[in-house]
């Protein structure tokens, strides 16, 4: 049986002008550049206290905030051999099957920059679903293990590591190759972002890749602001609902946000919406003429696509900005670009993993301000179900069913 919980939120103080100061100093000391974060910080949702800043100098910008081309935390690297172990894992062995849990061996020797870590938590995505079903556009070689948003414990570091040793708890991404449904895995130490003790590994599954992208798409491709009126589909999804928490609570935009039943809507409300529709496409322009006093909206944030993105389009303020996000429907939509005319408005791509190869400053950054928002208390992932290892095939078929809300996990050890 699934295991439901949900997170809340703490309350928050304002400290804005203080901490300002103090991050910058912070941030100077640690040579970090704050790329996404400190617009955020002006919108004035700032820290919960004085001392939780000056005990994050401590704790946590260590392992968050080090570059890895220039780092201040140099250390020594023991590289600790393993046996020939094994370990359990969520094996595919043929596409559109079910996985099967089994005994994987571990590799013996980690490459130069490879970091292996025991697996605790690791979320459960549609990338990995489609991938499942022969979907997402590769060619996929068997046997394969899914999983990429893994968080742990590392457990072993490649002989030129520098930023992280064993012990440390991480979050990693690891989208090149997933592998992360498994007690064990193998990530590169550039997709690894070293997380405080007092977060859950659940939570540190639960965070990079939705609120990563929600981030990239609002604060660096949208530039959203107070002003903003956002309009978020499939809101109470995983992509979602991190879309929503942002914009409503970082940037105290107003949110709309439209999903399947009136539950989800209740759950995206709660999470901050100004107001939550159910989709009907035929009705979704007037519904949202109806809550925008007839202006539309300045920005949409879209990862259905389909009907739903076309329907969307008819809601667009002039000179409003539509993020183009993903594709829940599987319907990915042609766009006439004659429509862009009469609202002047723009079309923006965002995709957290292109980030990694295409702009590696932004992709670490991202992941540093995620993990620095979450702790700061103002962010606030929902998980809506969590899994056993063994419960895997369970997992993928809560989330295929659209039973999910938020981020659903496999707790693995
Ligand atoms: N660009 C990126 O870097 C990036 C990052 C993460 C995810 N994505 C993509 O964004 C999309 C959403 O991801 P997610 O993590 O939010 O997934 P999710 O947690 O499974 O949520 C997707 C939601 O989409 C809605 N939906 C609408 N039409 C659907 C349909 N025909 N089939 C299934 N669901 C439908 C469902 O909500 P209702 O029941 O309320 O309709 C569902 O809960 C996926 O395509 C994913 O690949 C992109």
């Amino acid at each position: 049986m699934a295991e439901f919980r949900t997170t809340s939120r703490s309350s928050n103080c304002v400290l804005g002008s203080v901490f300002s100061v103090l991050r910058s100093a912070l941030l100077l000391v640690t040579k970090t550049k704050p790329l996404l974060v400190s617009s955020a910080i002006r919108t004035g949702r700032t820290l919960k206290t004085l001392g939780n800043l000056i005990a994050r100098s401590g704790n946590v910008v260590k392992p968050t905030s080090i570059s890895l081309s220039n780092s201040l935390f140099t250390r020594s690297h023991k590289v600790l051999l393993q046996p020939n172990a094994s370990y359990r894992a969520a094996v595919l062995h043929e596409i559109a099957k079910p996985l099967i849990v089994e005994d994987v061996t571990s590799t013996t020797k980690l490459k130069d920059l490879e970091v292996r870590i025991n697996v605790y938590t690791c979320g459960v995505n549609a990338s990995d679903i489609l991938i499942c079903n022969g979907q997402y556009g590769v060619d996929q070689k068997m046997p394969f293990v899914p999983g990429f948003e893994v968080c742990g414990e590392v457990k072993e570091i490649g002989p030129k590591v520098k930023n992280f040793n064993v012990g440390d708890r991480v979050i990693g991404l690891k989208k090149d190759d997933f592998a992360g449904f498994a007690e064990e895995c193998v990530i590169l130490e550039q997709d690894l972002w070293g997380v405080p003790q007092a977060m859950t590994f659940e939570i540190g599954a639960s965070l990079l890749d939705t609120y990563g992208t929600a981030l990239l798409g609002l604060h660096r491709r949208a530039e959203v602001e107070a002003d903003d009126t956002v309009l978020v589909t499939a809101a109470a999804g995983g992509l979602g609902l991190a879309a929503v928490d942002l914009a409503a609570n970082v940037y105290k935009a107003k949110v709309i946000g439209v999903c399947g039943t009136e539950d989800k809507a209740s759950l995206v409300r709660d999470k901050g919406a100004f107001a939550s529709l159910k989709y009907q496409a035929k009705n979704l322009r007037s519904k949202v003429m109806e809550v925008t006093e007839g202006k539309g909206v300045s920005i949409i944030f879209d990862a259905v696509g389909g009907d739903i993105f076309n329907e969307s389009l008819k809601c667009v303020a002039h000179e409003g900005k539509v993020i183009v996000a993903g594709f829940a429907s599987r319907q990915i939509p042609n766009v006439s670009t004659n429509l862009l005319l009469p609202q002047s408005f723009s079309l923006i791509g965002v995709s957290l993993s292109h980030y990694r190869d295409a702009n590696n400053e932004v992709y670490r950054q991202v992941g540093n301000d995620v993990i620095e928002l979450y702790e700061e208390g103002l962010i606030s992932p929902h998980i809506s179900a969590v899994f056993t290892l063994e419960q895997v095939n369970a997992a993928i078929d809560f989330l295929v069913q659209r039973k999910s809300t938020g981020k659903v996990i496999l707790k693995i050890r």
